[in-house]
């Protein structure tokens, strides 16, 4: 869970590429950076503890320099110091390595060199790389690469530099690594943002694969030390929609580009929405999975999937399904849904799915990911970069394409696009300054609240457990959503006087119910904030939504978002950046 970055080419200012490349990166990982540079003297590193973000280029001496890698970390092994923040260097400081990922034969690597006469600077399992490579040397700086890669256990993105060879070293197993190629230079990065500023073509690196950059990028299978083309693909994205622009933050940025990604995102080529819908109407059993939000989007879509195509689908949380192992078979679905295409849970999943013969499609917003090239079929939800670890548009997006899904499977898709046109042309009359200013009241009143509770039903019950999540990473108040119909089985223990709780209201089937289920807690003193298409006399705060039927998830979630930010934000909270959270969770 951390970012990696390299520049290789003929600019004299690398190292300052690298820094301000690491600070698009900063969402993967953000208690402690370094970077390391190539200069006439040697190796040079810098590390700090604290944010990449919040550093002043002015205070930070940098020679020139045309080869400099660095990293954003994220603590595994180690607490975060200065010590612990990579780069980290061998014995006498000619190698120097920074890795993403855990190595989980560490100890016993670590014991070994220590045998071998080796002393440790860190408590982090990434040292042990820089002093492997160092023990192979007499094959060469290459050879001493491959030859350290294969001892690693684990999943891994690693680049090492030497400070005698014109090279720069990257290799993959199951950590994402992109090579972006400009005019006469390369990047190497966890993610494409680091580099769009000055590229769109990018070579994707596979597991188990390794390069070696120089004037030009050679890339080999670690295992059989086969040389390997790579295709260059050009990507849709570009520098601006990585950027925070006018907006103070990533996550309100990308709440209100929900005006325009819901359309964008079922802009997809009717013959791909067919295909999937064909694959799980002919499927022996269909599983949506997800980690996290993309979980609770897998939750409310099954329960689109029995409404719209009475059809019955399997949401399972990534990190359990390979309990469910035992069921899959071929003619099994498998359909992974993840932001990033890098979630480590949902990468197991689909391991074991296909394992099982099972068939794999993906629905991912990262073009190019693990799960995007490791699927038999993807669809890309199009949201454009997100960068805020709170998921919002692409959740909403995920949400748009499978209720699409749902339709298409029934032969009603053009009702279904219908459906979710008209509602993304009423969020986008929903999102505007009143709006924001109208939940921003709200969250004065709740700001010094300790818990609140979310309820909802069917669909929207999925949308309560998501609003928990949204609350809970960035506000850090005690959230939990529930199914209404739960409450009179315990949870309403906990509505005392003045208690906030947020009732998911969609116009449906459900609605009586839930509101039912809003009275009871009124009537125990509980303060009902409803967010529905109208008003109801229980409701102590209303939050107006548009009427979406099918489509009341993607609606109701909206507000909620806002409201998280705005708590954020009046706690002195860094919505972006919340505590212990990175965006992409790529350990198990
Ligand atoms: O990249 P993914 O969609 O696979 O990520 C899954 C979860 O880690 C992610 O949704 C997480 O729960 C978000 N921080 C929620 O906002």
């Amino acid at each position: 869970m951390c970012g990696i970055f390299a520049y290789k080419g003929k600019r004299e200012n690398a190292s300052e590429i690298v820094i301000e490349g690491l600070k698009h990166l900063e969402y993967r990982g953000y208690d402690s950076w370094g970077i390391a540079y190539k200069s006439k003297a040697g190796i040079v590193v810098e590390k700090r503890v604290g944010k990449i973000g919040e550093l002043d280029l002015n205070t930070i001496q940098l020679p020139t320099s045309n080869t400099a890698m660095g990293h954003s970390r994220w603590a595994t092994h180690g607490t975060v110091t200065e010590e612990n923040a990579h780069p980290h260097f061998n014995e006498d400081q000619s190698i120097v390595v920074v890795h993403n990922g855990i190595v989980e034969n560490f100890q016993e690597l670590k014991n070994k060199l220590i045998k071998n006469g080796h002393t440790f600077k860190s408590e982090t399992d990434t040292e042990v790389i820089a002093h492997l490579i160092e023990d192979y040397m007499e094959v060469g700086f290459e050879n001493a690469f491959k030859q350290a890669l294969k001892e690693l256990k684990g999943r891994f993105a690693i680049l090492a530099m030497h400070r005698d060879e014109d090279k720069l070293m990257a290799a993959r197993r199951g950590s994402p690594l992109i090579v972006g190629k400009g005019k006469s230079e390369y990047f190497i990065a966890s993610d494409i943002p680091a580099f769009l500023e000055y590229s769109r073509e990018v070579m994707y690196i596979d597991d188990n694969q390794m390069v070696v950059l120089n004037d030009t990028p050679k890339f080999y299978n670690i295992e059989t030390g086969e040389k390997i083309t790579k295709r260059i693909v050009e990507i849709g994205w570009n520098a601006e929609m990585a950027e925070k622009g006018e907006h103070p933050h990533f996550m309100i940025k990308e709440i209100k580009e929900q005006k325009d990604t819901i359309a964008r995102a079922i802009n997809q080529n009717e013959k791909d929405i067919m295909k999937v819908a064909n694959e799980i109407n002919n499927a022996f059993g269909t599983y949506l999975i997800g980690c996290g939000t993309a979980g609770k989007v897998c939750l409310a879509a099954s329960y689109a999937f029995s409404e719209i195509a009475k059809k019955h689908v399997n949401p399972v949380v990534g990190s359990e399904f390979p309990s469910y192992k035992h069921f899959i078979k071929k003619g099994s679905l498998v359909i992974a849904v993840s932001q990033s295409g890098e979630t480590a849970d949902t990468l197991e999943a689909i391991e074991v799915a296909k394992q099982k013969g099972a068939k794999v499609i993906s629905i991912v917003n990262v073009e190019g990911s693990t799960m995007d090239r490791e699927s038999d079929f993807s669809i890309n939800i199009k949201a454009g970069p997100e960068k805020a670890v709170a998921s919002t548009k692409a959740t909403t997006a995920q949400l748009a394409i499978l209720t699409l899904l749902a339709y298409a499977c029934v032969d009603r898709l053009k009702e279904g696009r219908k459906l979710l046109i008209e509602t993304a042309s009423k969020i986008n009359d929903m999102l505007n300054p009143r709006y924001e200013q109208h939940i921003e009241k709200l969250a004065e009143k709740l700001r010094g609240h300790e818990s609140m509770y979310v309820i909802g039903r069917a669909m929207n019950y999925a949308m309560a457990l998501e609003s928990a999540i949204k609350l809970q990473e960035v506000s850090y108040i005690h959230a939990e959503g529930f199914a209404g119909g739960e409450l009179k089985h315990g949870p309403i223990a906990l509505i005392s006087k003045g208690t906030p709780c947020i009732a998911l209201v969609a116009n449906d089937e459900t609605k009586q119910d839930i509101l039912s289920n809003a009275i009871e807690i009124k009537s125990r003193g509980g303060y009902i904030i409803g967010v529905s298409p109208e008003n109801h006399e229980i409701f102590d705060y209303w939050l107006r939504v548009p009427d979406a039927g099918n489509a009341s998830p993607i609606v109701n979630i909206i507000p909620v978002q806002i409201l998280a930010y705005k708590l954020a934000v009046m706690k002195q909270n860094n919505p972006d950046m919340p505590r212990n959270l990175a965006k992409s969770v790529t350990v198990k």
